[in-house]
């Protein structure tokens, strides 16, 4: 496989992220597109090692869940399918990987890909550069934690796969919501149907957003369909 162009820059990711963790190349479908996404070779051994340092005490370790591209990103990139995106600012948030920001992209979005956590960020900057130079230019890839971080720019479509699994995350993700969704903007979040996100469904619609369910069938398990909710502002 041809690497990609700007082979400096890709150079020095590549060489930061081999010092923090095992990566490589996964061959897959995004916007349709066979596409080259950089990701954790070893994403379970990363969680037991971190689960590990947990139980020995250790503050401050974060569950690496962004290092596995999780079915929902699939989902919410088939969805996007639905509403058009030319020149589109588009914020993603808990990005992990970037499967959902950079089909946005493919589709023709401004995507802004962040995470809470720098590590996937040296991803998500190495997988950007095997998008054409003029898709390059429209990304931006930067740290984003829910309800700490704020982007001076409001944003017409707001992203999130796979980020509410978490009860504890709610309150600062329904923040970050509020701080960067542009008036009559729409937030489109996806999940595999976790129980949790049910009841994610009923907390976010007493905060006053307006919700809306679609099914999405994935071809590689139709028996597990992913859910898009999608969330305006009642206000
Ligand atoms: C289950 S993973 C989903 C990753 C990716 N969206 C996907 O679908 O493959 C959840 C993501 O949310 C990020 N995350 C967790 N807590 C966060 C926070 N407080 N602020 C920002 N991102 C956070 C994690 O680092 C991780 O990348």
């Amino acid at each position: 496989m041809s690497q990609p162009e700007s082979s400096e820059s890709f150079d020095q990711l590549a060489a930061l992220a081999t010092e923090r963790f095992k990566w490589q190349w996964d061959e897959v479908l995004i916007a349709d597109q066979p596409y080259r996404l950089a990701v954790a070779a070893d994403p379970e051994g990363m969680l037991i090692e971190a689960c590990e340092r947990q139980d020995a005490g250790e503050e401050g370790v974060i569950d690496p869940f962004w290092a596995t591209t999780w079915r929902a990103a699939s989902g919410l990139d088939r969805y996007l399918d639905r509403i058009v995106l030319d020149d589109v600012p588009v914020l993603e948030l808990g990005c992990g990987t970037g499967h959902a920001g950079i089909a946005a992209v493919l589709r023709g979005a401004r995507a802004t890909l962040t995470d809470g956590v720098d590590d996937p960020l040296l991803l998500v900057r190495m997988s950007v550069l095997n998008l054409s130079q003029q898709n390059q230019a429209k990304c931006n890839v930067q740290r984003l934690r829910f309800g700490i971080d704020k982007i001076e720019t409001k944003f017409p479509v707001i992203l999130g796969s796979d980020v509410t699994y978490l009860r504890t995350l709610w309150p600062e993700l329904d923040h970050c919501l509020r701080d960067h969704l542009a008036d009559g903007g729409e937030v489109l979040l996806s999940d595999p149907y976790r129980i949790i996100a049910n009841e994610f469904r009923g907390w976010i619609q007493d905060r006053g957003w307006h919700y809306v369910e679609h099914k999405i069938d994935l071809a590689d398990d139709p028996e597990h369909p992913i859910r898009v909710m999608r969330l305006t502002s009642l206000k």
